[in-house]
């Protein structure tokens, strides 16, 4: 089977564009691939300097993760920190990562203009993303476009390597889901945490309901028929409905004699039932973090196993004496 890994970077809650653009995906992968799910907090260190937030935001992941479907009996599920090679390797890398290829990361040059402290650690992400990546020998790298310019340094690095050392790395390929559509925040734009217009999956009933009233729509009256088409509220129920309830709704909007109050308490229903078992088994790991702990333990074991294997190799190949 295809190993295919993907990095989560822990940052807080999540919303519907998370889920739709990516979580969805890692589980239709789970039972085509060999797949790997890390939570990626040293690479949230390089942005985040608040301990005891770190820390819940990974354990957050971890729960957020398991409860939205992600099973560690087919996929090896662990956090970033736990398997120590990774650093181990990310130091190898850099002796064969050229300046002028960091220097050219979109990523960090953005962060920067955001305002983010130009630290080593921000400007060598790539690095560590590339350890993250050939430790595993992974094949596949899922991700969203900002991170396809990470894939490519990753190649190059792995490729330089290979060069000098023969064939010790893989040399990974990005997947980008072309079928996965942006998903509008209440704002009409994309959904994001930096636009404050997301809506989370794992928040009271009275807070969606709250979230989704805010979703700008026209000002068609209530009696007029309604077009579909640019309606954020429809393209937001759009995720939750197959063909022919599809249909309906259109029906619905053409039909008139409902106003967009009865579109979003309609979209609130459609999130809040879809979620529920999610729900449910968040409140199941909130009340057992011991099992939450054992999951990530038994990731971290199956992810060291391969990490130490391919280290031993690694040093083999650089002159590191054991
Ligand atoms: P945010 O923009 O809220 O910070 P992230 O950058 O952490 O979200 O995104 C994590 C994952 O979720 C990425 O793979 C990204 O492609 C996906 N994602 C985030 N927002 C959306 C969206 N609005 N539509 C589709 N996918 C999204
Ligand atoms: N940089 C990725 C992001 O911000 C997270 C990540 C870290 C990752 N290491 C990775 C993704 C390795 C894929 C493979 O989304």
């Amino acid at each position: 089977m295809t190993r295919v890994l993907t990095g989560i970077q822990p940052s807080g809650a999540l919303h519907l564009g998370n889920y739709f653009g990516a979580i969805k995906q890692m589980k239709d992968l789970q039972d085509s691939s060999d797949l790997f799910i890390f939570i990626a907090n040293y690479h949230a260190l390089t942005s985040l300097n608040d301990a005891e937030l770190l820390k819940q935001n990974t354990l957050d992941a971890a729960i957020n993760f398991l409860s939205l479907g992600i099973d560690p009996d087919k996929t090896t599920f662990y956090a970033q920190s736990d398997v120590k090679e990774v650093l181990e390797l990310y130091w190898v890398l850099s002796s064969y990562t050229p300046m002028g290829l960091l220097e050219r990361a979109h990523s960090y040059k953005d962060k920067v203009a955001k305002g983010i402290a130009p630290n080593h650690s921000l400007f060598s992400y790539p690095v560590l993303m590339a350890a993250d990546i050939l430790l595993y020998d992974a094949q596949i790298v899922p991700v969203g476009k900002d991170q396809i310019q990470h894939v490519e340094i990753t190649r190059d690095i792995a490729i330089k390597f290979n060069n000098a050392h023969g064939d010790i790395f893989v040399v990974p390929e990005y997947k980008i889901d072309e079928n996965v559509a942006t998903v509008p925040g209440v704002d009409g734009a994309k959904m994001s945490k930096s636009y404050g217009n997301t809506i989370d999956i794992f928040c009271s009933q009275k807070a969606l309901k709250k979230t989704v009233g805010k979703i700008v729509t026209d000002s068609t009256a209530l009696e007029d028929p309604k077009e579909w088409r640019d309606c954020n509220v429809f393209a937001l129920c759009k995720l939750f409905l197959n063909e022919s309830e599809l249909e309906e709704l259109k029906a619905r909007y053409k039909n008139g004699k409902e106003g967009y109050g009865h579109f979003k308490m309609y979209l609130k229903e459609l999130i809040w039932d879809y979620f529920e078992e999610a729900r449910e088994k968040r409140e199941y790991y909130l009340n057992h973090m011991d099992e939450v702990y054992e999951i990530l333990d038994d990731g971290a074991k199956k992810a060291s196993k391969i990490a130490k294997e391919k280290m031993k190799k690694i040093r083999d190949a650089v002159g590191i004496l054991r």
